[in-house]
């Protein structure tokens, strides 16, 4: 089949609604787009251990220290998922990690913040697990079968972190006076950072137009963002905690909230690394891969010798 059909039969395969797989012809633009973007995906879940780590040690109780590990170790999972799924684009697991390592790959803004108190722990699972599924159930749609296959299987773990971090936050809004402020000091930190995970606003967005044409984002960042404020909204009343913005207001004529953008200056700064706690991720991260060598080193030994055994 010569190029000009494979555009057709790559078209046609988008406008069916049927998935793009790793053996068909895909323009080049498509798959640098995917890797770019699944690799940074994996990137995040990896980051994102890092910052509720922090907490398994200092749990409030064992149930809680339980709970927290298991959600870590799910995190774990999920970036496999991801760059195994970013493999199938026909980049290495060595140089994904390189780019990650070097600074060169982006990892989601959110995890560049501290997390300070048991409450946030609470916050992260409500509202950034809670942002991460609204996207990632619209990223179950997305056109490169792998990544669809992946999302489903993340989306499942994915609600079981959000009812953690809400259960947490219910104990705490429900509990001491004490209590309530902390859960009320994590909300006013951790709400313009959630809403930055959706990407900047549609029109500074410079890969939303391919990737909703190509069907790999079916929603843009802002609607996604929309749909994320006029859940978490109800969610806030029930727990009697306030949203910190003065500007929220139901929109009746819309069928939405009316509310404030993030401070986009500070999204731009933190993503070219200038986060309160980029360098400790990064730092961290390195730290890991060094001591893990050991462990490549002999998988890759074994692996090495099962194969000499198998072709004997
Ligand atoms: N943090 C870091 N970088 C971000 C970002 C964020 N919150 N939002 C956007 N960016 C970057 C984009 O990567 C892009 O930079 P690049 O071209 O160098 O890659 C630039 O800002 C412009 O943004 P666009 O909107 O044009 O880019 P995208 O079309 O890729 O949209 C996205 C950004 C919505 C994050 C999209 O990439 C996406 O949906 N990614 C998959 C979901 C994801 O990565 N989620 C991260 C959180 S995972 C998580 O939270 C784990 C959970 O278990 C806790």
């Amino acid at each position: 089949m010569d190029a000009i059909n494979h555009e057709d039969r790559f078209e046609e395969k988008l406008t069916a609604g049927e998935f793009i797989e790793p053996k068909d012809w895909m323009p080049e633009i498509y798959r640098k787009h995917l890797i770019r973007q699944i690799s940074q995906h994996a990137h995040s879940e990896v980051v994102g251990m890092l910052p509720e780590g922090n907490w398994i040690t200092r749990a409030p109780s064992l149930r809680a220290k339980l709970v927290l590990l298991a959600k870590v170790q799910d995190e774990g999972g999920h970036g496999l998922y991801l760059y195994t799924a970013a493999e199938s684009l026909g980049i290495s697991r060595d140089e994904l990690l390189d780019n990650l390592l070097t600074g060169k790959a982006k990892y989601s803004s959110i995890f560049n913040y501290p997390t300070l108190t048991w409450a946030d722990i609470g916050a992260i699972g409500w509202l950034v697990d809670g942002a991460a599924i609204m996207n990632q159930v619209m990223l179950q749609r997305t056109s490169y079968g792998p990544y669809s296959r992946a999302m489903i299987r993340i989306c499942k773990e994915e609600s079981f972190h959000q009812r953690q971090g809400y259960e947490i936050m219910m104990r705490m809004a429900f509990g001491a006076p004490e209590q309530k402020a902390m859960a009320q000091d994590a909300m006013n930190r951790w709400w313009y950072p959630t809403l930055m995970m959706f990407g900047p606003p549609d029109r500074e967005s410079p890969n939303s137009e391919n990737a909703i044409k190509w069907r790999i984002k079916r929603e843009t960042n802002d609607q996604l963002r929309q749909r994320f404020v006029n859940q978490t909204v109800r969610q806030a009343e029930y727990l009697g905690l306030t949203i910190p913005d003065a500007k929220l207001k139901w929109n009746e004529e819309k069928q939405g909230y009316d509310f404030s953008e993030p401070d986009w200056v500070e999204f731009k700064s933190v993503i070219q690394g200038n986060g309160p706690c980029n360098r400790d991720r990064l730092a961290a991260r390195n730290k890991a891969h060094k001591e893990g060598a050991w462990v490549r080193e002999a998988a890759a030994e074994y692996s090495k010798k099962t194969a000499a055994v198998n072709a004997a």
